[in-house]
């Protein structure tokens, strides 16, 4: 799997939950959108898992315009407990048929255990697109429960972190708390990267 450079800002020990803003998220993903054009691949269409890659996949319209096809794919259920396996919530049906022969750019907010982006390539593999490259704001460097298929050669993390827990902003009751958080964050980090 061809593993393109990402932003390896080193994440100060003490922060255990990474505070984002969607200010960050916009700019991660215009960075991937850079990216993954001057690594050749021209996107017929883009994937967004949900839920959440749904805001990630709207901000990639704004810098690659594609018509976006949503799954939904669940993990962890509402007790906040992982399923056995993934679980699709939705799938595209009706137009599995405009993925045959196309280039999909496949975009989620998080690369954690790796099962869903595992199970979600190889479902979409099943209708034999000409490619499938996949986006993702944050992979957690740990060891992963599954593997992407063979077929996934393009992979594109924004950020690389240690395994800790990350606070989304669309997951804020208190935005304003959150855009304080991060930046305050952001400053450790600066502060260590200048050590
Ligand atoms: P992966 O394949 O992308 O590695 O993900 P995995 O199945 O291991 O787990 C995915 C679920 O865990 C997703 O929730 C994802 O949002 C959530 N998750 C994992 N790490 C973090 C984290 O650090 N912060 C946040 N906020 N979420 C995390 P899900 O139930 O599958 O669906 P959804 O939340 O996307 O709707
Ligand atoms: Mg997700």
């Amino acid at each position: 799997m061809n593993v393109m450079s990402c932003d390896k800002k080193p994440v100060p020990p003490e922060i255990k939950k990474l505070f984002v803003s969607y200010e960050t998220v916009h700019k991660l993903v215009k960075q991937l959108s850079v990216k993954i054009l001057a690594s050749g691949f021209d996107p017929d269409v883009i994937v967004a898992i949900g839920s959440g890659g749904f805001i990630p996949a709207r901000i990639l319209k704004t810098f690659i315009n594609r018509p976006i096809f949503a799954v939904g794919i669940s993990y962890y259920g509402i007790d906040n407990k992982h399923r056995e396996h993934p679980t699709k919530i939705q799938w595209i049906d009706e137009v599995q048929q405009a993925l045959r022969g196309k280039n999909i750019l496949l975009i989620d907010e998080v690369d954690d255990t790796r099962a869903t982006l595992s199970y979600c390539t190889q479902e979409l593999l099943k209708y034999n697109p000409k490619e499938i490259a996949v986006l993702i704001l944050h992979n957690k460097l740990k060891e992963k429960d599954a593997d992407f298929p063979v077929e996934i050669q393009k992979y594109f993390p924004a950020r690389e972190i240690p395994d800790i827990w990350i606070k989304y902003p669309w997951d804020a009751i208190d935005i304003d708390q959150q855009c304080k958080e991060e930046a305050a964050q952001m400053k450790k980090s600066k502060e260590l990267e200048e050590k």
